[in-house]
C-alpha cells in the first residue's frame, strides 16, 4: 500500500474529515425483505480447521437467522478464501451452524439449491481473470442474477472495492449492513469517537508500511501511541520520525529482539493505567514462544487493569491478537474484538471504505 495515496497522512489539521459509519449506514430493519432473494456477502477467510473457532464463521448466523425470521425467499452466502481454495468444504459445517440444509453452486443458476433456502455460491476469487479484485461490472451482473437485495457482513473485506463488495450492491436499491458489520461499525466508532484524554492506542506486530499510517493517524485522535513488535527495528532501519505522542519500544537484543524489553513493557503498563480507551493491534513480541510473550502478557494484563480499575473501553483486531486473547483466554474484558485484521487498520486509518461506502444512507 503506496503512502502516497493518503492525502495529509502525518501533517495536523490536514486528515482527510471523518465521518462516522455508525449511524450513517442502511441496517437491515430498513429494508423489506420478505420474499426476496437476498444475496449475503460474509467473511469465510480462514485457515482449514478455523471454521471450529472463527469469529468470522459465526458471525454468518445472526444475520441468515434474521433474514429468515422474515420470511426470505433465498439466501444467497458469497465469500471468498484469499488461498484460491473451493469453498466446498464449507458447506457441512455451515449446515450445523445454520442448522439447515446448505446447497453449493458453481454457477447463478437456483437449479442446485432443490428447495433449499440457503445456497453457497463458490469462492468470488476463483472467478477466472481476477474478475473480483477487478471490480468487473460483467461478474457483478452475473451475480445479481442470484437475488435483488444485497446484505454485507463482511467488515473484514470491507477495504476491498471487489465485484462482490461493491460491484453488486452498487447495482442494486435494496442493500444493507449486516448485523455483524452494524456491530463492528458502532463498536469501532464508539472507541475512535472518546475523548482524547486517556486514549492510548497500542500497536505491534510487522509490516511498519502498513502500519505507519495508523500510528500516525492515531496519535493525531489519541494522547499516547505506544510502539512494540518488530515495528521498532523497522522505525529505526528506516530512519521514520514519528510525532512526539508515539512512544516506541526497546527491543530485547538478548531474545534476538523478538519481544520488547522488560522495562519497556512496565513503562507500557504504566502509561496504559491511566487509559479510558485503548485500541489495541499487534502483539509486543513472537507470544507463541513462552520466552517472548512475556512483552504482551504484561502489555495485555495492563490494559484488563484499566478495564477494572478505570473501566476503560477495550477494543482489539487483528489476527493474532485475537489469537493471543484466546489462547491466553483473556477476551472476556474486551468490549469488542474486531473481525477484521487488514479492514480494521484501514478503519482506524481513517480512510474510506468501499464496503461501507456503497451501504451509506
Ligand atoms: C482478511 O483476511 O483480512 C480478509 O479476508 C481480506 O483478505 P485479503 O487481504 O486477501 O483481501
Amino acid at each position: 500500500m503506496s503512502l502516497e495515496r493518503r492525502p495529509g497522512i502525518g501533517q495536523e489539521g490536514q486528515f482527510p474529515e471523518r465521518v462516522p459509519y455508525a449511524g450513517n449506514i442502511r441496517a437491515l430493519r430498513d429494508i423489506h425483505v420478505s420474499d426476496k432473494g437476498v444475496l449475503v456477502r460474509v467473511d469465510l477467510d480462514f485457515k482449514d480447521g478455523e471454521e471450529k473457532t472463527s469469529r468470522r464463521f459465526f458471525a454468518v448466523k445472526p444475520t441468515v437467522k434474521e433474514l429468515e425470521k422474515h420470511d426470505v425467499k433465498r439466501i444467497t452466502i458469497l465469500a471468498h478464501n484469499g488461498d484460491y481454495k473451493s469453498l466446498r468444504y464449507l458447506i457441512k459445517p455451515l449446515a450445523e451452524l445454520l442448522q439447515e440444509d446448505v446447497a453449493f453452486t458453481l454457477d447463478n443458476s437456483t437449479k442446485s439449491a432443490e428447495g433449499r433456502r440457503v445456497v453457497l455460491f463458490e469462492n468470488t476469487r476463483l472467478c477466472p481473470e481476477k474478475r473480483e479484485e477487478n471490480n468487473d461490472p460483467d461478474f457483478a451482473a452475473y451475480m445479481v442474477e442470484m437475488g435483488d437485495t444485497y446484505v454485507g457482513n463482511a467488515f473484514a473485506t470491507s477495504h476491498r472495492a471487489h465485484a462482490s463488495i461493491v460491484g453488486i450492491p452498487a447495482l442494486l436499491k435494496s442493500k444493507a449492513v449486516g448485523l455483524q458489520v452494524e456491530e463492528e461499525v458502532n463498536r469501532i466508532d464508539e472507541a475512535l469517537y472518546r475523548p482524547k484524554e486517556g486514549f492510548i492506542v497500542v500497536i505491534g506486530g510487522a509490516k511498519i508500511e502498513t502500519k505507519l499510517p495508523v500510528i500516525k493517524y492515531m496519535a493525531n485522535i489519541a494522547e499516547t501511541v505506544l510502539v512494540g513488535g518488530i515495528l521498532p527495528s523497522e522505525i529505526e532501519k528506516e530512519k521514520i520520525i514519528l510525532p512526539d505522542n508515539v512512544v516506541v519500544a526497546q527491543l530485547d537484543k538478548s531474545l534476538e529482539n523478538k519481544d520488547i524489553t522488560l522495562d519497556s513493557a512496565e513503562k507500557f503498563a504504566k502509561i496504559l493505567s491511566k487509559a479510558k480507551t485503548i485500541v489495541w493491534n499487534g502483539a509486543m513480541g513472537v507470544f507463541e514462544e513462552h520466552e517472548t510473550a512475556q512483552g504482551t502478557l504484561i502489555v495485555v494484563r495492563a490494559m484488563v487493569d484499566a478495564k477494572s480499575n478505570n473501566n476503560a473501553y477495550l477494543l482489539a483486531g487483528g489476527g493474532e491478537t485475537e489469537a493471543f486473547l484466546k489462547e491466553n483466554n483473556l477476551e472476556q474484558p474486551f468490549n469488542h474484538i474486531s473481525t477484521g485484521g487488514g479492514a480494521m487498520l484501514e478503519y482506524v486509518s481513517g480512510n474510506k471504505m468501499p464496503g461501507l461506502e456503497v451501504l451509506r444512507k
